[in-house]
């Protein structure tokens, strides 16, 4: 697996993950829900350097221009619904892509365990397209790795990218055990530590309540 970590390098995107992870900033909800989208369009801009490109001739008013554009089918996957603001951003850009919207729950059996519970499905054929798997927290890495066994009954990639804005370094560990070699994790940002509840630390919390309000 390829891991490509975008805060390695100074950008603007630096700016968007502080705010996401403030305290006093998270109380604007707006605010988080449009930082993660813009997230998500850096992330669309970057993944888009890896995919596969055609020349295609573009007739202006003076002329003729060849210019190569992307020719990958995609398929963007999103885990509900902490994943709709991640969503929405790489949808902004990869704006012909196919949809597909899964959910995903912790299910607790105590305090600090849990199993995941996928329960609804709603994908296109994956067969021969580009898979991009969004994931705002990859904190276990157990929701995204049981999205994808499930998926795997709609058809195989041509080729799979994982999209997430922060993960932990046990997650990665975890996901390179599942996913096929040539698969690509695109990720904002990585936290070495977990909590003995699963959640990324320092992280932001949780990205769900932070976007849309707790739940009972
Ligand atoms: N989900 C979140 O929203 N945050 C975490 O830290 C872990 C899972």
């Amino acid at each position: 697996m390829t891991v490509h970590i975008l805060d390695d390098k100074n950008s603007l995107l630096n700016k968007f993950i502080s705010e996401i992870r403030d305290v006093n900033v998270q109380k604007d909800s707006m605010r988080f829900r449009r930082n993660i989208e813009r997230i998500g369009e850096i992330l669309a801009y970057e993944i888009s350097q890896s995919l596969d490109y055609q020349n295609k001739v573009i007739t202006t008013s003076l002329g003729t221009k060849i210019v190569p554009v992307p020719k990958n089918d995609i398929v963007l996957c999103s885990i509900l619904r902490a994943g709709l603001p991640l969503h929405t951003g790489l949808l902004n850009y990869f704006d012909d892509a196919e949809n597909a919207f899964i959910s995903a729950y912790r299910k607790h059996i105590n305090e600090t365990e849990f199993e995941i519970k996928v329960e609804y499905f709603a994908s296109p054929s994956l067969e021969g397209k580009t898979l991009i798997l969004a994931d705002p927290m990859l904190a276990t890495g157990q929701s995204i790795v049981s999205v994808y066994e499930g998926l795997k009954n709609h058809g195989t990639p041509k080729k799979i990218i994982l999209a997430c804005v922060i993960g932990s370094t046990e997650a990665i560990e975890l996901i390179k055990k599942h996913f096929p070699s040539t698969t690509e994790l695109w990720i904002a940002t990585v936290d070495t530590k977990l909590n003995d509840k699963g959640y990324i630390v320092p992280g932001l919390g949780d990205a769900g309540d932070l976007a849309f309000g707790e739940k009972l």
